[in-house]
């Protein structure tokens, strides 16, 4: 396809499935590397043992090449970055902290190195500190967010303006069209979050997975900004942090209301009142579930077929 995407990271489509907790293990990750994409390990709520465990079976699952991502929140961070190369894994994803800290160390190691941000200031920022990719996220997008809620339509085009390598689209696309969209702004290739949670071989708890084909427009929402803004479903969880603001909450109380492993009850434990569950606006997109090797075809052929019908614009 002569792209710079594919082939920096030796792939066949520039379909990048995003490092998700809860959601991306080996058998997400090496189904999207087998289908031409690029899969990555979310590391962010895998103890060290743990990502051990999902770099050895996706070796085993597929000869092409795949990724790991890591949250820099992560408090055992040091642990993950020795077994990712010690393993040998030639493709990392840092994103929520400063891409100084581990670039060097990485690309010293012979890794190719990419960096998700929220904004152009910290995209000019990655690119001095030596990623060799970033990832610009909008903030329609599932998960931890920016707090400048940029969208991906403003986004991509400001990247662009200011940053000379490859640059990947988050944050609202699911479909082909909206690949070429952001590719027509100035992206190089995609990385997709939410479609792949709803895949056969993602790991979140099937009531998630149906939750986010039910959801329709509006069903998600940012917040906790006190914290750290995040986008989710508006379940009873969210009612409660909404009952909290009314109350004017302290950070410390909504910190409380938070608590620990919230993510993990609603979105692997399959809690959908009490849990957080961490989806994109453009779940409303999303009507199956379907096998990740799918959601990769389909989007490709989506995508030409977009091509092909802008032609007369
Ligand atoms: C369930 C879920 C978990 C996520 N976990 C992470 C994570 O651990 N690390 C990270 O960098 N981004 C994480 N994200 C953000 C994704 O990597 C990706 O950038 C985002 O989902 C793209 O937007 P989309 O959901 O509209 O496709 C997560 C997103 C979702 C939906």
């Amino acid at each position: 396809m002569g792209n710079r995407i594919a082939d920096l990271f030796g792939i066949q489509y520039p379909i990048i499935q995003a490092g998700m907790v809860w959601a991306s293990g080996w058998r997400l990750a090496s189904a999207v590397s087998n289908a031409g994409g690029l899969g990555i390990i979310g590391a962010g709520s895998m103890y060290p043992q743990v990502l051990r465990e999902h770099i050895v079976k996706c070796k085993l699952a597929t000869n092409k090449p795949f990724g790991v991502n890591v949250p820099m929140l992560y408090p055992d961070i040091e642990k993950l970055m020795a077994i990712i190369v010690e393993l040998d894994v030639k493709i990392v994803f840092t994103s929520a902290g400063n891409p100084k800290t581990w670039t060097s160390y990485l690309k010293d190691r012979g890794i190719t190195v990419v960096h998700v941000v929220s904004s152009v200031k910290f995209a000019q920022k990655a690119e001095e500190a030596g990623v060799d990719a970033i990832v610009a996220e909008g903030f329609e997008a599932g998960g931890h967010n920016g707090r400048d809620e940029t969208t991906t339509l403003t986004l991509i085009p400001a990247v662009k303006e200011k940053i000379s390598i490859p640059l990947i689209a988050a944050g609202g696309i699911a479909t082909g069209r909206a690949m070429l969209a952001v590719m027509v702004l100035g992206a190089d290739g995609v990385q997709v979050g939410s479609r792949f949670v709803a895949s056969n071989e993602a790991s979140s708890h099937p009531l998630f997975k149906q939750k986010v084909v039910e959801a329709g427009e509006g069903a998600t929402q940012l917040t906790l900004r006190e914290l750290t803004p995040v986008r989710l479903i508006k379940n009873k969880f969210y009612n409660d942090i909404q009952k909290a603001y009314a109350g004017c909450a302290t950070v410390e109380e909504l910190r409380a209301l938070l608590g620990r492993a919230r993510a993990k009850k609603g979105m692997f434990e399959g809690d959908m009142e009490e849990g957080e569950l961490e989806i994109g606006q453009v779940a409303a997109l999303i009507h199956e579930i379907k096998p990740a090797a799918q959601i990769v075809m389909d989007m490709m052929e989506e995508f030409t077929h977009a091509k092909a019908d802008v032609q007369h614009l």
